[in-house]
């Protein structure tokens, strides 16, 4: 039996191929084009006979058709995305091109196949799309965290490319019985996220003691989980998950950014101490277009049915999280490439010069 995994070289899909194998689950092969933030060696040194690396895009009708045939799977799981709101801001194209029309295609290409299944093979297989908290929209200070009925309110291009997603999926099970899965996730922090994201870039700039840009006033608040709770989870659903239903994920820790920077800040003290307390780092700086301003999630559904349950905690995750960077220097050397140099200078400018880039106010 295989299970196709879609995005496999990113940061979750790093995480689900490596802990579900260590967890013993069955062959995995990871279709993942490894985009700027895809990277082929995390996958380095799994057998052939439990893992397989095809590179290619979701959206190769000829290609993802031909892996059905070859491999057979019994399942796929949907993670190959652009997934920094940031970027989608600056170029939306991909987002649509990946998120939209890669999903159609997907959706498409495992449609023909599941019509080809015998009744056994189809009663078994799974497509589970794999979603964000961001597609609910921004949530006020009292308002309660979002559940799997909250209207969708997608804010950015990043979030409205992925709430198409999730609703061609549902489509996909209404119209033609495709038996779909979809978790709508909060943020996740942990190994091998690229760093572009808060949390890794904070770790990162505040190693090599550069500006830590917070925007705006720094307090929009997120839901934090640990990735490896995340991927988990997707397991759970995948195995136990009820078929056309949604589920939402998160770890009931909501944070402000200004309190996860200075956490970061007081690890990097402790685990990378200079002398010079790492929150002198840190820089309020222009805010992100549209920034929602919280998130939040109860994931009461999915702990009721299928028995989620985080096991990680914030601050131990976070500490986990720091010591991996320090621990992975050369992983962190081969990402910070040209590609990563050019997004940072256009992103941010140069921080602590006046007005340049997103440093200005
Ligand atoms: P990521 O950007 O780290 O990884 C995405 C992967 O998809 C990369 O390996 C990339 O090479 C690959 N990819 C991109 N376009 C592709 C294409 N056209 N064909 C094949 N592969 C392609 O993202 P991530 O943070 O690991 O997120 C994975 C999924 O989980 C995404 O769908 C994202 O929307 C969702 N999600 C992420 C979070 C989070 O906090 N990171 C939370 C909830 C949901
Ligand atoms: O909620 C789930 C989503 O979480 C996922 O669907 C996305 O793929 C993932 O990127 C993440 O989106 P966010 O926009 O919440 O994550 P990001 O790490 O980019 O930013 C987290 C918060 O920190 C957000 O409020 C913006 C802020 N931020 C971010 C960066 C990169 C800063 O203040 N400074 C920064 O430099």
């Amino acid at each position: 039996m295989t299970v196709l995994v879609t995005g496999g070289a990113g940061f979750i899909g790093t995480n689900l191929v490596l802990t579900w194998l260590s967890d013993g689950f069955e062959k995995l092969v990871t279709l993942d084009k490894l985009t700027y933030a895809g990277n082929r060696r995390n996958l380095d040194g799994l057998s052939s006979e439990h893992h397989e690396l095809v590179v290619g895009d979701i959206g190769d009708r000829e290609l993802v058709a031909c892996l059905f045939s070859q491999y057979r799977p019994r399942a796929i799981v949907n993670l190959a995305a652009e997934s920094h709101v940031d970027r989608s801001i600056d170029g939306p194209g991909d987002f649509i091109e990946t998120n939209v029309v890669g999903t159609f295609n997907l959706l498409e290409q495992t449609r023909r196949y599941f019509d080809s299944l015998g009744p056994q093979e189809a009663e078994n297989f799974r497509f589970l799309h794999v979603s964000t908290d961001e597609v609910y929209g921004s949530l006020g200070p009292l308002e309660p965290a979002f559940t799997e009925t909250t209207p969708y309110c997608p804010n950015s291009p990043y979030s409205a490319s992925k709430a198409a997603s999730d609703h061609l999926v549902r489509a996909y099970g209404h119209t033609y019985g495709l038996p779909t899965l979809t978790t709508n996730c909060s943020n996740n922090y942990g190994p091998y996220q690229f760093p572009e994201k808060l949390i890794p870039l904070m770790v990162l700039n505040g190693l090599a003691e550069k500006p830590l840009p917070v925007y705006g006033d720094g307090q929009q608040v997120r839901d934090w989980l640990f990735v490896t709770d995340h991927v988990r989870a997707l397991k759970q659903v995948l195995e136990n998950g009820e078929v056309g239903q949604t589920y939402n994920l998160g770890g009931e820790a909501e944070k402000s950014n200004l309190e996860v920077v200075s956490l970061v800040c007081t690890l990097l003290d402790e685990l990378a101490p200079t002398g010079r307390p790492h929150a002198n780092l840190i820089e309020h700086v222009r805010d992100r277009p549209g920034h929602d301003r919280r998130y939040a999630v109860n994931p009461g559904k999915a702990r009721r049915t299928i028995g989620f349950a985080p096991s990680i905690i914030f601050e131990e995750g976070l500490k986990a999280t720091v010591q991996w960077y320090l621990e992975n220097r050369a992983w962190v050397a081969s990402v910070q490439s040209g590609e990563y140099r050019n997004w940072i200078e256009r992103q941010y400018g140069t921080l602590g010069s006046a007005d340049k880039g997103r440093a200005s106010r």
